[in-house]
């Protein structure tokens, strides 16, 4: 499949190119300061070594421990560390769930639309994707039972804030998500990447809380702390952890202990809740900047949600049209969109995904300004 996402960070770091396209945090709420003490402490003292020396296969216990205590307390499962896997971000679960499950011409199901990155991972296997189609609600469960009785090894999805649409599952999409998976043999992948960004909080408890032999959650702090640490992690059943580690010491022995070793210093010494909350204020207030320029900019025939968290918008152009065309003009006036199309198995021809969490205030107004010139530009509206 083609390199889409790293290819748009590249276009869009040129001079002078404004980006709706990236799924990248906002440079302006990392947190610098409380990381450079963080770093300053793994690299003092006795702990100096052991934080630049090889570590466990499967990651640095005391942040696994500290991953374990929010299963339980905050995604309302049994967990312990010894459930935890830590993988350089949580990218590379997908290529750790393929090469553990996946044979070529087996049957997987995904979301349609779903996350691009995942698609291009679990492609290397040669799976053949069925599409379960997304409503508004979560997945259609007719098709969902029907890849799954059709021997479907595995179910990729995003319960919470999708990236591509920024939707999330209603509570009773994800009983029955958890109905047709519990005991079908199909591995249920619950990617959790953006459910900390939750402005009202979380959408609805995890899958995993209700089919946790059947469900592998995979997380990451890359949308709350630092993507380029490269700190996910995947909790697994019981019957899976001796292959998860097998497979991770033959893929890297190890993922990055010393990045663990900071954000696992960062946790004990900062007010994590309160730092979560206000990353949650500041994108839900960017959402509405961004939201408020789609309003005055766009006109009234585009179609767009209003996400409860995360990071993306999906915008849709009139039935029938083809947003690559929207996408193409755009770029050549400067701004970068990401076309949906690339997101589906099949259809999608007239979406668009949008991140707001990466552009200015500024660069939000001038973005939608070309945005909405050339959607009158193209549809004639
Ligand atoms: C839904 C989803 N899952 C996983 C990832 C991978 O993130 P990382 O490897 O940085 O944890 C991303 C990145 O954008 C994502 O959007």
């Amino acid at each position: 499949m083609p390199s889409y996402i790293m290819g748009l960070v590249e276009v869009a770091e040129r001079p002078g190119m404004i980006s709706f396209a990236t799924g990248l945090p906002d440079n302006s709420f990392f947190d610098t300061e409380g990381l450079r003490g963080s770093v300053d402490r793994v690299l003092s003292g006795d702990g100096a070594c052991p934080a630049l020396q090889y570590g466990a296969t499967a990651g640095f216990r005391p942040l696994r421990e500290k991953i374990a205590e929010r299963c339980r307390s905050e995604l309302g499962f049994e967990a312990s560390a010894d459930d935890v896997f830590m993988t350089n971000g949580s990218q590379e679960c997908f290529d750790q769930l393929g090469r553990m499950f996946l044979n070529r011409g087996d049957t997987m199901a995904v979301e349609n639309p779903g996350y691009l990155g995942a698609l291009q991972s679990f492609s290397s296997y040669g799976p053949i994707f069925r599409a379960v189609e997304m409503t508004d609600d979560g997945p259609d469960g007719e098709m969902l039972s029907d890849s799954v009785e059709s021997g479907a090894k595995m179910f990729y999805s995003i319960p919470n804030f999708q990236n591509p649409s920024g939707r999330s599952y209603s509570r009773s999409a994800r009983l029955s998500v958890s109905k047709i998976i519990e005991g079908s043999g199909c591995l249920l992948v619950e990617d959790d990447a953006y459910g900390e960004l939750g402005y009202n909080g979380r959408p609805g408890s995890t899958i995993k809380s209700m089919a946790p032999e059947d469900t592998v959650l995979l997380g990451s702090f890359s949308k709350t702390i630092s993507p380029g640490m490269r700190v996910g992690w995947m909790v697994v059943p019981d019957w899976m952890k001796e292959v998860a580690n097998r497979s991770i010491e033959a893929a890297s022995l190890q993922s990055g202990s010393f990045s663990q070793r900071v954000i696992d210093d960062f946790l004990s010494n900062n007010d994590y809740e309160e730092y979560l909350s206000s990353l949650r204020r500041g994108y839900k207030h960017k959402k509405r900047i961004f939201l408020d320029a789609m309003e005055d900019r766009l006109p009234e025939a585009m179609r767009w949600n209003d996400p409860a968290g995360g990071m993306f918008i999906w915008l849709r152009s009139p039935d029938g049209t083809d947003a690559m065309k929207l996408f193409e003009l755009a770029l050549d006036k400067g701004l970068v969109t990401m076309p949906g199309r690339p997101f589906h198995i099949k259809g999608g021809e007239n979406t668009v995904r949008l991140n707001f969490a990466t552009p200015s205030a500024g660069e939000i107004e001038d973005g939608m300004k070309i945005l909405g010139g050339v959607c009158r530009d193209l549809y004639c509206l």
